[in-house]
């Protein structure tokens, strides 16, 4: 049975093939290839887009999705192996990932890294509890990677400027009032690389650095697309001559959990904003961002609002790589 958890667990003919099927799901977005089939959707953290792009994305292909919210409309689940469940907890992921699979042909979850201890989220420990103990296949709608959110980039940067292989990419950090996931910066890390494109990965020091499974990841993906990889603090050099840039804000891992102490460290770094004198050193590059985005902090108004942002595109693409996944996951 396969998982969709990460696109490094799937090839490049299958991806390819999974933009292709959005690609008309786009032109034809309604059948009944999911009728009678249902999905549930399990949500640790908040969503607009994922939550609206699966919901009505299974109904435009006649199946039914149930959304749950662990700990607020549905029982608190522990899922570590052994635990004593004498917290806040009802209800163990083995029973719950039971459960659904009697009731529904797909589970997808978002669980948010939990922030305390890196060493422990790096590890992505409840999807793949879930996914162990799920009868039926399992998609990631964000935990410490945003698959999902990779296939809807790659797909709108496709559209906009066609084969992306050698095209520069520029992944930048922005700076934000709360130190935020990395799961969006890894996954345009893996698939930007993996779909063959020079990616300079901007930080504004050492400690914002991706965590090294994914750097890994990513220069392996780079040898075998044809791709590269390399990380600056040099904002001029970063955006010279990029054909796309990808902005989003992170935590600084070696401070992962140490709430004041991480933002005393982005304080002075406000600067890595995206705006139209950093995006006038490029080759007239695409903009973009997975959304929500802090107007102002993240990007500009200038830079949103301009022809070449297409975050929009990107987020509307979520509705057709998600669909289909679920027929691809299905077989339908
Ligand atoms: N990009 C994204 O996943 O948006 P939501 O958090 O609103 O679902």
């Amino acid at each position: 049975m396969q998982h969709f958890l990460s696109t490094q667990d799937w090839t490049k003919s299958e991806l390819d093939q999974l933009l292709l099927a959005a690609k008309r799901l786009q032109q034809s977005p309604w059948n009944e290839r999911m009728r009678r089939r249902s999905i549930a959707l399990l949500f640790f953290n908040p969503s607009l887009r994922t939550r609206t792009s699966f919901e009505l994305g299974m109904h435009q292909l006649g199946g039914h999705a149930v959304v749950l919210q662990p700990g607020k409309d549905a029982w608190g689940i522990a899922f570590e192996e052994s635990t004593v469940m004498d917290g806040s907890e009802e209800e163990h992921m083995k029973e719950v990932a039971g459960v659904l699979s009697r009731y529904c042909d797909l589970i997808a979850v978002r669980a948010f890294p939990k922030g305390q201890d890196w060493l422990v989220d790096r590890q992505d420990l409840l999807i793949h509890h879930l996914a162990k103990y799920s009868q039926v296949p399992v998609i990631n709608m964000e935990t410490i990677l945003h698959p999902c959110q990779e296939l809807a980039f790659i797909m709108a940067l496709q559209q906009r400027i066609g084969s992306v292989a050698k095209k520069r990419m520029t992944l930048t950090w922005t700076w934000h009032p709360k130190a935020l996931n990395t799961a969006v910066a890894n996954s345009a890390l893996l698939i930007g690389t993996r779909f063959g494109m020079d990616v300079t990965l901007l930080i504004p020091e050492q400690a914002y650095a991706l965590d090294e499974q994914f750097m890994q990841q990513a220069h392996s993906n780079a040898q075998a697309s044809g791709g590269s990889v390399e990380v600056t603090t040099n904002i001029e050099q970063a955006y010279r001559d990029a054909d796309v840039v990808y902005a989003k804000s992170w935590g600084a891992l070696p401070l992962y959990g140490q709430v004041q102490e991480e933002q005393k460290l982005r304080e002075p770094y406000r600067h890595f904003i995206v705006d139209e004198a950093k995006m006038s050193l490029t080759n007239n590059a695409v903009f973009s961002h997975c959304l929500p985005l802090r107007r102002n902090v993240k990007a500009t108004d200038a830079v949103m609002d301009s022809p070449q942002c297409m975050a929009l595109e990107e987020a509307e693409n979520r509705l057709h790589v998600q669909k289909a996944i679920m027929l691809k996951l299905l077989n339908a």
